[in-house]
């Protein structure tokens, strides 16, 4: 008997974006795109909220999910062989759901809420997953009100959007509410590393252990000008490309994360030394250099030479973002 190969996560994600903006007319998505890129350029917490109307809603989604989707996917598969088992996931300010798209490609069998205050968006997030399987719901939510409890509590790309007190609160509800480990992303660049910084200063005080990226608990030895930051890369779309222009075929999404669980979870340790891989690997004929976050809370290049045999054969498959050794 033949089964079916399930298709890829940025394909069926693809499918149903393409399905959302089948038959609306590119002018005004492109208005919304050109509105959003200009909010990030300006960084920091505005007074309007980002998602306005379905408009703005269909052009985020657009124009951001699969990159979101695709950094959220990178963030687990970088944390998920250290998290025990997830069965319930709710999603802060998730919006349309990208981090319940990762969520679910990784858990298959969780039940998974997406907490937003924008309607609009938990309508259009709820139509792009009809044809998905699993369980995920989307509901009305205003930050300040009650959390439901969950295994994991995703933080995806909202800290940005909300003043530093917003941000601690939120972070604090986060908190309270997961019981078996906690996810935030930012977009990457150096304030996006500064709010996690800031968001894993609170979570360690809470007692809780980090797990991704840091392979330590102690404070983060990469230092200005320099950031922690990781990249996904991202086929476009034909509508992306409508939509945002520029002629190349895929982008790099680059994003900051801080994945941990309360102390004394029972997570699988690795063996002996797992530093984080920082940078991507420069390989050059015979050697390979790694710049690594390492278990002694310092930062420091490694260089793996062709007479270091089976180590050298694994530096040449690694990536940015990799544990080290694999
Ligand atoms: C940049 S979008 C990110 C959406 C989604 N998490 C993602 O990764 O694609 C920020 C989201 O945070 C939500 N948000 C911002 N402030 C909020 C608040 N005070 N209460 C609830 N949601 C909020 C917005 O409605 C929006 O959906």
């Amino acid at each position: 008997m033949s089964t079916t190969p399930v298709r890829p996560l940025d394909l069926r994600l693809r499918d149903a974006l393409d399905a959302a903006a089948a038959g609306i007319s590119r002018a005004p998505l492109a208005t919304s795109v050109d509105r959003l890129i200009g909010r990030y350029r300006e960084g920091g917490a505005a007074s309007a909220p980002i998602l306005g109307n379905a408009t703005d809603v269909l052009a985020y989604a657009l124009y951001r999910m699969p990159a979101t989707v695709a950094a959220c996917s990178n963030m687990l598969r970088h944390s998920a062989f250290r998290l025990p088992e997830i069965q319930t996931v709710t999603d802060l300010g998730g919006g349309t759901g990208a981090a319940a798209w990762a969520a679910h490609d990784k858990w298959p069998d969780a039940r998974i809420t997406v907490l937003d205050q924008v309607g609009e968006a938990l309508q259009l997030g709820r139509q792009l997953r009809a044809a998905e399987p699993g369980v995920v719901d989307f509901e009305r939510w205003q930050a300040g009100s009650p959390v439901p409890r969950a295994d994991l509590v995703t933080v995806s790309y909202v800290l940005s959007e909300l003043k530093q007190s917003a941000q601690q609160q939120l972070v604090a509800a986060a908190i309270g509410a997961a019981g078996r480990a906690i996810a935030i992303i930012e977009p990457g660049t150096p304030s996006g590393h500064q709010r996690i910084l800031t968001a894993r200063q609170a979570l360690l005080e809470a007692g809780w252990q980090v797990i991704a990226p840091c392979p330590h608990q102690a404070d983060c030895p990469v230092r200005q000008p320099d950031w922690c930051h990781f990249s996904a890369r991202v086929e476009r779309s034909s509508v992306h490309r409508q939509l945002k222009g520029g002629e190349l075929g895929h982008e790099d999404e680059k994003f900051s994360y801080v994945v941990a669980v309360p102390d004394g979870a029972d997570v699988p340790e690795r063996d002996g030394d797992s530093s984080r891989i920082l940078r991507h690997p420069v390989k050059r004929k015979g050697l390979v250099e790694l710049q690594l976050c390492r278990p002694d809370g310092t930062a420091s290049r490694a260089v793996v030479t062709k007479r270091q045999g089976a180590a050298y054969k694994e530096a040449r498959d690694v990536r940015w973002g990799d544990t080290w050794p694999l």
